[in-house]
């Protein structure tokens, strides 16, 4: 479980000031072992930062971080990566020198047979054959280097993976099988905790809980059938349309609901 209590992040208003700007403003929140979270809210709402604070990757200016009951508040991002912890950027970095076979392996602490690498890499919609000896770097596109990231995580398999916004630079097609492979992941663990930053209504759909972040702030959170009305989804699934454009999420829904 982890158990967000009173995050505060402040961060300098410029270089020069010392008057600081909040962005993620006394924020308290806990997910459960084994729930399916989908974070979701206008852009700079604090997603990924809060992602970031649960991953070591910033400090909080204050309040408390628990992870299994254990105060990891200042721990460093190994450490959290040891407990269990795993973070899929919403950009990923790339690895000049790094072929796709030895990031897995990497991921995973083992050597991995290539059947295996084949499972995680499909489950992202990429043939094993084209990708495993390619290296990370500049070559491989956007939506590849995602689609990989994402592969990684399955590979390291942690106890809280996060998901940066896995949509993005998704093409649709693929889209389709990566929201398999996160309803699999649910199903078939459930002493595993998936939290996605998304803004993507099929994503949206498969979660347990939904959190509403807007200005550093929990506008609203609850589980998916009472949280999912007031995004105004549901009148857009009756009319059959299942995919909503993040814009669209934005700029038409929340601000009116949550
Ligand atoms: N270190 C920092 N210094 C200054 N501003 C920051 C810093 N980190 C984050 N911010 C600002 O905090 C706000 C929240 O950023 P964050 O990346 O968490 O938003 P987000 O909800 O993930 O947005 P998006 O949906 O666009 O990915 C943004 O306005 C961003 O510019
Ligand atoms: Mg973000």
């Amino acid at each position: 479980m982890l158990e967000l209590k009173n995050i505060v992040f402040e961060v300098p208003v410029d270089e020069h000031s010392s008057k600081t700007k909040r962005i993620i403003d006394d924020l308290s929140l806990t997910i459960e072992d084994g729930k399916f979270t989908v974070i979701t809210g206008p852009n700079g709402g604090g997603k990924s930062t809060l992602a970031k604070l649960i991953m070591g990757i910033e400090q909080p200016t204050s309040g408390t971080i628990l992870f299994n009951g254990e105060d990891v508040t200042h721990a460093s991002i190994t450490e959290r990566a040891n407990l269990g912890i795993g973070y899929g950027f919403q950009q990923p970095a790339r690895f000049k020198g790094m072929k796709v076979k030895k990031l897995l392996e990497l991921a995973a602490g083992k050597r991995l047979p290539a059947l295996q690498c084949n499972e995680y890499l499909s489950k992202v919609g990429l043939c094993s054959a084209a990708y495993l000896t390619r290296e990370v770097d500049k070559s491989l596109s956007g939506g590849e280097v995602k689609r990989i990231e994402i592969a990684t995580m399955l590979a390291r398999d942690p106890k809280l993976a996060i998901y940066d916004e896995p949509e993005a630079g998704i093409d649709l097609w693929s889209f389709d099988r990566l929201t398999e492979t996160f309803r699999d992941i649910h199903e078939a663990r459930d002493d595993r905790s998936i939290v996605i930053i998304s803004h993507q209504e099929r994503i949206i759909q498969l979660a347990d809980d939904i959190v509403c972040l807007r200005d550093g702030r929990i506008e609203d959170a609850g589980p998916r059938d009472e949280i999912m009305p007031k995004l105004g989804l549901a009148d857009r699934a009756q009319f059959g349309c299942t995919l909503t454009t993040p814009t669209e999420l934005h700029l038409t829904k929340i601000p009116t609901t949550c």
